[in-house]
C-alpha cells in the first residue's frame, strides 16, 4: 500500500488525480493539502471540499499557502484561462462548501504526517511546491522520513506552457521547486516531456462515463471548459491528464522512462522557472551550481496508452463506487 499526501491546486486535472488516489487499492490517501495556484487558494481548498464531498473521500484537508516562499515575488499568471475561474470549469460550485478542514496549516499537517509514518510516506505534489518548502524549512529533518517525492512540473528537453522556457507548476514558485529538488530526499519529476504526450481525448472520457458511475460523471462535467482550452488554445484534441499521470507513476513506474542528474531552477530573468538536468551519463561540468546537488530522477518517456487505461481502470473499476 502506498502511503499518500496529496498537494494539489484543484484544478481540473487536479480532480481527476485525486479520484484516480481514492478509488486506487494499492493507495491510501492520508491527507490533501492545498496549495494556490490554478486558482488562489481559497479556492483550490473550497475546490478539495467540494470534491471531497460529492465523491465521499474522507482524508483530512488541510489549507496551504496563500503566495510564494519569497513574498517579494508578484503573483504569477492566473490560470483561469486553463481551469475555469472557479478553478473546476465554472460547473457552478456552491461558493462554501460545510466540511470541516484540518486545523493545521498544510506545512505542519505534512510534518506530523512524515514523523507519525517514517519512510512510508509519499508526497505526490502537483501545484506549486511552496508547502514542501516550508515543511523542509520547519522541520529540515523531515527530508530523511519521507519515501519519495513524485512532483509534476517542470520541461526538460521540451518547451514549456507559461512561457517557452517555464512550465506552470514551476514558473508559479521557481524558488520552492529549487529547494525541494535540491534536498537529499528522492524526487522523482513527471513533467510536461511526458504529460504533453499523455493526452485523454473526449471521446475516451465519454467511454468512461458509460462504464463508470455519477463521480465520473461529475468529473466529465468539470473538464469540458479544460478541453474547450486545450483546442481552442493549444489545437489538441483532448486534455493533458498531467496530474493523474504523476500519480499514476506511484503504482506503474514501469510506464516511464527516467534519466538520473542533478536539477536546477533558473530563478528570475526571462527564462524564470525554466528547470534544468545535468545528466550523470555524460558531458561532466565542474563549477556550476548543479555540483553536490542531489541526482533525481526526471521522467523523459513513456507509455502513455497504458497510462490511460490505468487512470481508466482506477476511476471506472477501482474501489468506493457510488450509484
Ligand atoms: C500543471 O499546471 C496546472 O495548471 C495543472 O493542474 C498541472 O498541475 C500543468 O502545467
Ligand atoms: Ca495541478
Amino acid at each position: 500500500m502506498h502511503k499518500v499526501i496529496f498537494d494539489t491546486d484543484p484544478g481540473v486535472d487536479d480532480a481527476m488525480a485525486l479520484l484516480f488516489l481514492h478509488r486506487h487499492p494499492e493507495i491510501d490517501l492520508l491527507g490533501v493539502t492545498t496549495v494556490f495556484g490554478n486558482v488562489g487558494v481559497d479556492l483550490t481548498t473550497r475546490n478539495a471540499q467540494f470534491l471531497h464531498k460529492e465523491w465521499g473521500i474522507s482524508a483530512p484537508i488541510a489549507k496551504g499557502a496563500a503566495q510564494t516562499i519569497d513574498p517579494s515575488r508578484r503573483d504569477d499568471r492566473a490560470a483561469s484561462v486553463v481551469h475555469g475561474a472557479d478553478g473546476l470549469g465554472n460547473i457552478g460550485v456552491p461558493e462554501t462548501v460545510d466540511l470541516p478542514l484540518d486545523p493545521r496549516p498544510a506545512y505542519q499537517f505534512i510534518i506530523d504526517t512524515v514523523r507519525a509514518n517514517p519512510g512510508e510516506v509519499t508526497l505526490v505534489a502537483v501545484g506549486r511546491m511552496t508547502n514542501l518548502a516550508l515543511a523542509l524549512r520547519a522541520d529540515p529533518e523531515i527530508a530523511g522520513l519521507v519515501k519519495e517525492v513524485v512532483v509534476m512540473g517542470g520541461a526538460f528537453d521540451v518547451i514549456g506552457n507559461v512561457t517557452p522556457a517555464a512550465e506552470a507548476n514551476i514558473h508559479g514558485d521557481p524558488e520552492a521547486a529549487d529547494i525541494i529538488f535540491t534536498t537529499p530526499w528522492k524526487v522523482t519529476i513527471v513533467g510536461l516531456d511526458v504529460t504533453m504526450k499523455t493526452i485523454m481525448t473526449a471521446e475516451y472520457l465519454d467511454v468512461m462515463v458509460k462504464s463508470g458511475d455519477r463521480s465520473v460523471k461529475l468529473l466529465s462535467d468539470l473538464s469540458q471548459y479544460y478541453i474547450d482550452f486545450y483546442k481552442s488554445r493549444v489545437g489538441i484534441a483532448g486534455m493533458a491528464v498531467h496530474d493523474s499521470t504523476a500519480c499514476v507513476y506511484l503504482v506503474r513506474p514501469d510506464l516511464f522512462t527516467l534519466r538520473g542528474g542533478a536539477v536546477r531552477v533558473v530563478c528570475g530573468g526571462i527564462a524564470d522557472g525554466a528547470t534544468i538536468q545535468a545528466p550523470d551519463q555524460g558531458r561532466k561540468f565542474t563549477g556550476s551550481p548543479w555540483d553536490g546537488q542531489p541526482s533525481q530522477w526526471v521522467c523523459t518517456d513513456v507509455r502513455s496508452e497504458e497510462v490511460l487505461e490505468a487512470i481508466r481502470a482506477a476511476l471506472v473499476d477501482g474501489r468506493h463506487s457510488v450509484a
